[in-house]
């Protein structure tokens, strides 16, 4: 479950039609919509006035109303990829100028987030989105192009629909390839496959493979212990990685895998993804089985020099202290317990006042002189 449900939302909202839109409420929207309506019309047989009309703005692509005449702005962002959607009406309406560098749409922005959501539900309702429009607007059934190979003639557009609805809202419906920012492109399963290495506690995403101690401990004396020493004591100052029993509480811990770590699925992960240090990503799964089957040997949690780890025993072994961690439980607090959206902006009633100084408090190690508070620590 996701730690942070608004985070959630949003994400689900950008894969929903525009009439999923959460926040805005519909009726304050039209109420807003007040400041627009000098330049702009809305609904059934909108005219282009001042400004373009605004059905079916959601999905579509800047400057692209029929018949309006856009700046070059409007229209250089639309071939550059801009299409309207919460996200992009958000910033253009929360700063028209800046957005689009040169728009002609002589507004000065919406204030209030409030505001934005609300004019946005209202706009949405008059977006196609799953509703009649959108339904009878969806490109033609899967037998139309057999009809039409069939005939030798282009399939006939259905009774009542304009000929270029079909297209209009494809096009309308499918951001460019390159993306609306022109960033990047969409990860392939592979490159996805390749990234998604975790593995949990539980022992989920574990690949198949095993490894013994003895196998482990001649991978580890090649590839690991220059710098983790032979029995993981480390050299010089490279990570230690075995010992440091019953020394948690005291003022210097020696945090290993056996006297601080909470799950040996960490090591598989950790090892797989990172190490050796300046290699990574070099190992077979199977040496990482070995390698992680060795350090439970440096560490005394198993003896025997014959043991194999597997995906099927790796979850089964625990680590000394692994009851000296607790679950996230912050969904057992009152405050999320109760669903409450966590407040995000202007939280505390009435003018935020400095109760104290870090400085004052001597947070911060002494730099030259800590008296005009420029020292350079946080104030
Ligand atoms: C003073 C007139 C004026 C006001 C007020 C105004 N707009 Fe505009 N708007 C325009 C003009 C003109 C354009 C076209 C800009 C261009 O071509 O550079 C435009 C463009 C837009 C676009 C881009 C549409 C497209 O087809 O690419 C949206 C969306 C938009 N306005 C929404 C709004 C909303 C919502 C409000 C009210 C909160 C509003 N506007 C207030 C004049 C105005
Ligand atoms: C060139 C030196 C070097 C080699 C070789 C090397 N490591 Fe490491 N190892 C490091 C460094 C540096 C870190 C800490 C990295 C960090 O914190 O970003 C580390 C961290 C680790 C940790 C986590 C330790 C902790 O407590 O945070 C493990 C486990 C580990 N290495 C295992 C291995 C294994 C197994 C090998 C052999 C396959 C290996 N390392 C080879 C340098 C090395």
């Amino acid at each position: 479950m996701s730690r942070f449900p608004r985070l959630a939302a949003a994400l689900a909202l950008s894969l929903l039609p525009a009439a999923a839109l959460a926040e805005g409420d519909v009726d304050a929207g039209e109420r807003v919509f007040a400041k627009c309506k000098a330049c702009h019309a809305v609904g059934d047989g909108a005219k282009n006035r001042v400004g373009p009309q605004l059905n079916d703005v959601f999905g579509r692509i800047a400057g692209t109303a029929e018949g309006f005449r856009y700046s070059p702005a409007m229209m250089k962002a639309g071939e550059d990829g801009l299409v309207w959607n919460e996200e992009t009406l958000t910033a253009y309406l929360t700063a028209p100028r800046a957005f689009i560098k040169g728009n002609r749409m002589a507004f000065a922005g919406l204030k209030k987030d409030a505001e934005i959501d609300d004019v946005l539900a209202y706009l949405a309702t008059f977006s196609q989105s799953g509703d009649d429009d959108a339904a009878s607007a969806e490109p033609a059934p899967a037998d139309a192009p057999d009809t039409a190979t069939e005939d030798g003639a282009a399939a006939e557009p259905k009774a009542g629909e304009p000929e270029g609805a079909v297209v209009e809202a494809e096009a309308a419906a499918e951001p460019p390839a390159h993306g609306v920012f022109h960033l990047g492109r969409p990860a392939t399963e592979a490159e996805v496959a390749a990234w998604d290495i975790d593995i949990r506690p539980d022992g989920a995403g574990l690949p198949v493979g095993s490894g013994t101690v003895l196998e482990g401990e001649t991978v580890y004396t090649e590839q690991c212990a220059v710098c983790h020493g032979d029995f993981g004591e480390a050299i010089g100052r490279w990570p230690v990685l075995a010992g440091g029993y019953d020394t948690l509480t005291r003022e210097r811990p020696v945090k290993t895998i056996g006297s601080y770590w909470p799950y040996l699925s960490t090591v598989y992960d950790y090892v797989r993804r990172a190490m050796p240090f300046g290699n990574a990503r070099s190992l077979s799964d199977d040496d990482v089985y070995a390698l992680t089957a060795y350090v439970l040997y440096l560490n005394d949690i198993v003896t025997d020099e014959a043991f194999e780890l597997n995906q099927d025993n790796l979850a089964t072994i625990r680590l000394p202290n692994e009851d000296g961690f607790v679950a996230d439980d912050r969904y057992e607090e009152p405050h999320y317990a109760a669903g409450a959206e966590p407040c995000m902006r202007e939280c505390k009633p009435g003018k935020a006042e400095i109760a104290q100084h870090a400085a004052v408090l001597d947070v911060t190690p002494d730099g030259d002189s800590d008296e005009d508070g420029s020292g350079g620590g946080i104030d």
